[in-house]
């Protein structure tokens, strides 16, 4: 869709750049959560390119298979299933379907989240469950279904898809943060625990990323293209992430070229929360 720059126009999603092609992911057995768009979305295509065995999955089933079935198609390895992060069972069904099909699992993108942003003393108790059942609890189910695999190989690498609200406070977006916050410490807790075994646990944390959350978001306001434009102003390289680039964040922590990165969080932001702001 043409933008206008009167911003009268709603705005959609740019195309998503092709990812580059290589081996650096070459047979290893990766689970992802939150697949069936947007940072996760991504997360498959670079990772497909890059010769990983997937298991993906989402709680929008069809939404998920459809990503599966389109790099399937191009002749990568990889199999949808429809998972409720917020269920401890699915995230162990999960585990145990991509043991059964590859015999092991080497990676764990930790990816299903969602924004709830409300005021803290109007909040209904729902929204708090809701946020920190898919946003915490999910990533922690996620672990403790690959960990005894990942044990018994004595090795294994665990992606949390965290946020720069995991270290940072921007009012208005209760509770999310407190939810990222915890998020970032079980990636410490956990990377700590296990770094004996072979485990390397990290967490990527991504500021603005232009997804269909951020563009339903500016789609809200009278000029769609001016909010935009705003977000964009607030990062010193004047534009805001693509999806793409959190995937290959996540490449990186995945392959045998990290290996000594661990209990870390590599922020992807532009450097916007190293600023000081009045
Ligand atoms: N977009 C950003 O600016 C941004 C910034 C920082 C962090 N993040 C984080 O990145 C991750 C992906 O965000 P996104 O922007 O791609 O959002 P998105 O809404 O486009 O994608 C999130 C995916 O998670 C899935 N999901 C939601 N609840 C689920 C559940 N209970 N079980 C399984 N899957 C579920 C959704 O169906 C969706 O496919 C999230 O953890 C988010 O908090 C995003």
């Amino acid at each position: 869709m043409q933008r206008s720059s009167l911003g009268a126009q709603p705005l959609s999603l740019p195309p998503v750049p092709e990812p580059p092609k290589g081996e650096r992911l070459k047979n290893k057995v990766v689970l992802l959560t939150g697949a069936a768009q947007g940072i996760g979305e991504a997360i498959v295509a670079a990772f497909a390119c890059q010769q990983a065995r997937l298991v993906i999955s989402d709680i929008q089933a069809d939404k998920v298979e459809s990503v599966a079935a389109h790099w399937r198609e191009r002749g990568a390895d990889v199999q949808a299933l429809a998972v409720d992060v917020a269920q401890q069972r699915d995230l162990h069904t999960m585990a145990r379907r991509a043991v059964e099909l590859h015999g092991r699992i080497d990676v764990l993108v930790n990816c299903a989240g969602v924004n709830v942003f409300r005021d803290p003393l109007e909040m209904t108790e729902e929204d708090w469950r809701r946020c920190f059942a898919i946003d915490l609890d999910g990533a922690w189910y996620g672990c403790k279904a690959v960990l005894p695999q990942m044990l018994e190989q004595g090795v294994g690498s665990i992606i949390n898809i965290a946020s720069t609200h995991s270290s940072h406070i921007i009012p208005g977006c209760f509770p999310y943060p407190v939810a990222k916050h915890g998020l970032l410490g079980l990636t410490r807790a956990l990377g700590i625990e296990y770094a004996p075994k072979g485990i390397r646990v990290n967490a990527i944390a991504p500021g603005y990323i232009e997804t269909q959350l951020n563009i339903d978001y500016w789609n809200g306001f009278a000029d769609p293209q001016a909010e935009r434009q705003r977000a964009l102003d607030l990062h010193p390289p004047r534009r805001i992430g693509q999806p793409i680039e959190v995937a290959m964040t996540a490449v990186f922590l995945a392959s045998d070229e990290a290996p000594f990165i661990n209990a870390a969080c590599i922020t992807l932001d532009g450097g916007r929360s190293v600023m000081y702001h009045d």
